[in-house]
């Protein structure tokens, strides 16, 4: 599951019993070895699905974590780029990596920003939001952004009921469901709370027009439909 230069079993263990912030925070030396970061793979499909829509000028992270997405922004936007992450620990890595970059602590669902940013890109992080929590992130985003900016970030078509991923993704969703109902403090994090046609309504609700590009370099499921697809919102 992840590198020899990864967090032991026991590590992901404490990390998965603390808060989301403080699990992030023991996390992060290692981050960059686990398969939590957000692949390559998907950032360059997501930085060519982005690169017509531009030129930017600003861009913000929202989770940046190490800074994943901060790679993205650096190769599309001519100013500033800055990430937010609520976790201080994982900011520390992330100036490491990207020293040219701002970086903020914040909670997504109250970013200080007013009209400050051209796009906005997120990755890795949808599942820590619960479905109540949206309006509040997409508000905070479209605040952040100018009146017509964009929000994208991918997200990934549900697998196949058949397969073996949709089970072990409804089992991990399972376990952290009864996790959460024995132990303090809540670590938020499932995999199956962000159907495209709620985040879809949530967006739009928010005051955000929203369409989708498929992230076909990601690869097709069987039925020939995209494995994931890039979510484009712009601030109406
Ligand atoms: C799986 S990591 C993804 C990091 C990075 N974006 C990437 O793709 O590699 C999720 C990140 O979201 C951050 N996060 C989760 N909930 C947050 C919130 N409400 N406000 C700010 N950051 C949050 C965590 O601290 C963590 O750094």
């Amino acid at each position: 599951m992840s590198t020899p230069q990864g967090p032991s079993l026991r590590e992901l263990a404490v990390q998965a019993l603390s808060s989301v912030p403080r699990g992030y925070d023991l996390l992060a030396p290692k981050f960059d070895h686990t398969p939590f970061r957000t692949p390559d793979s998907v950032l360059d499909a997501t930085a060519d699905a982005l690169r017509p829509f531009g030129p930017f000028a600003r861009g913000l992270d929202v989770c940046c974590g190490t800074g994943a997405g901060l790679r993205v922004l650096g190769a599309l936007c001519r100013e500033r780029v800055l990430g937010a992450d609520f976790s201080h620990g994982m900011l520390v890595r992330a100036k490491q990596a990207h020293p040219e970059a701002g970086l903020v602590r914040a909670d997504a669902r109250a970013l200080p920003f007013t009209g400050a940013f051209d796009l906005a890109v997120s990755f890795g992080a949808t599942g820590h939001f619960l479905p109540a929590e949206r309006p509040a992130l997409f508000t905070a985003v479209r605040r952040a952004l100018r009146r017509g900016g964009l929000f994208a970030f991918p997200i990934g078509a549900p697998p196949p009921i058949a397969s073996g991923r949709y089970w072990a993704m409804l089992g991990f969703d399972l376990a952290m469901r009864v996790r959460n109902a024995v132990w303090r403090p809540p670590f938020v994090m499932y995999y199956s709370t962000w159907p495209l046609r709620a985040v879809r309504d949530d967006l739009e609700a928010a005051g955000f027009g929203v369409t989708t590009v498929p992230l076909t370099a990601l690869g097709r499921r069987p039925d020939g439909s995209p494995r994931c697809r890039l979510v484009l919102a712009r601030s109406m």
